[in-house]
């Protein structure tokens, strides 16, 4: 029997994005299982799909919570890049994800350096790209998208989660479907890629900006090895944040979490 998500393929208007997709009720992580089927020589747009997962993985080495009602996927890339480009595509993907939302109901988000989108500065997805290279080139990227579709924040989020997370169900105050956000996702997705391939980051990284409220705004950058405070001036061409430091002096931060200070 057929998905929503595998019926989806024939109705897609992508060229590669969504042309293969593989449900499962229940797995582990779709990132997981996408490596996989690109291990084992899957092609560029291949995409997972999971109602739940049991072990879906977040940024920093974090746990995903990932309950019914929430959009979980997965795609294979492989763009012919070295490996210190592969960073862009987290914000490829935000964009893609912003427009997609505004397109699709109207919902006006927010980007958050590097990979979150808000509504109302409250995470709606979070996206985890993992890469595998051969040499100096990229061999695939793993884009992972959880999107908080349909999920009932006060009954499905831990306590920790449930002032700092929204849903577009709750945004909407409806629920939606999940094989037209898919859908629309995915052709999102596909567009800005290849404008991202053919034309460059720069125009994009500009869009992405557009978004980025915590620009100009100061902030806490929190990573594996340290805590630092400062003003949020920049996002580089190489995707870093650049900070302002109390002492006036700038850093690159290629990797943390951005926290306003209010
Ligand atoms: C983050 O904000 O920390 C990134 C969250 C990424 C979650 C998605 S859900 C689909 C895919 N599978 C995973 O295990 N993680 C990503």
């Amino acid at each position: 029997m057929s998905t929503v998500f595998e019926r989806l393929q024939n109705s897609l208007q992508t060229t590669r994005f969504g042309k293969r997709i593989f449900f499962a009720p229940r797995i582990e992580s779709t990132n997981d299982w996408a490596r996989q089927l690109a291990e084992a020589g899957a092609e560029e747009g291949t995409v997972t799909v999971a109602q739940t997962q049991t072990g879906g993985r977040g940024r920093l080495g974090r746990q995903w919570i990932s309950p019914q009602g929430g959009l979980w996927f997965s795609i294979i890339l492989r763009p012919r890049q070295e490996p210190h480009d592969a960073a862009k595509l987290v914000f490829v993907t935000g964009l893609a994800v912003v427009e997609a939302l505004h397109k699709k109901y109207g919902l006006r988000t927010e980007t958050k350096w590097p990979n979150d989108v808000l509504i109302n500065s409250k995470k709606v997805c979070g996206i985890l790209s993992e890469m595998n290279t051969k040499g100096q080139t990229v061999n695939y990227v793993i884009v992972g998208v959880g999107v908080n579709a349909n999920l009932c924040v006060e009954d499905d989020l831990p306590e920790s989660l449930k002032t700092t997370s929204t849903s577009i169900m709750k945004e909407l105050s409806r629920k939606i479907r999940l094989g037209p956000l898919l859908k629309v996702l995915l052709e999102e997705m596909e567009r800005i890629y290849d404008y991202y391939l053919k034309n460059g980051f720069a125009l994009l990284l500009e869009k992405w900006k557009k978004h980025a409220v915590f620009l100009g705004r100061k902030v806490t950058i929190t990573n594996h090895n340290e805590r630092l405070s400062g003003l949020a001036l920049d996002v580089d061409v190489k995707g870093a944040l650049i900070l302002k430091l109390e002492d006036e002096t700038t850093r690159r931060i290629l990797t943390g979490d951005v926290a306003l200070i209010s």
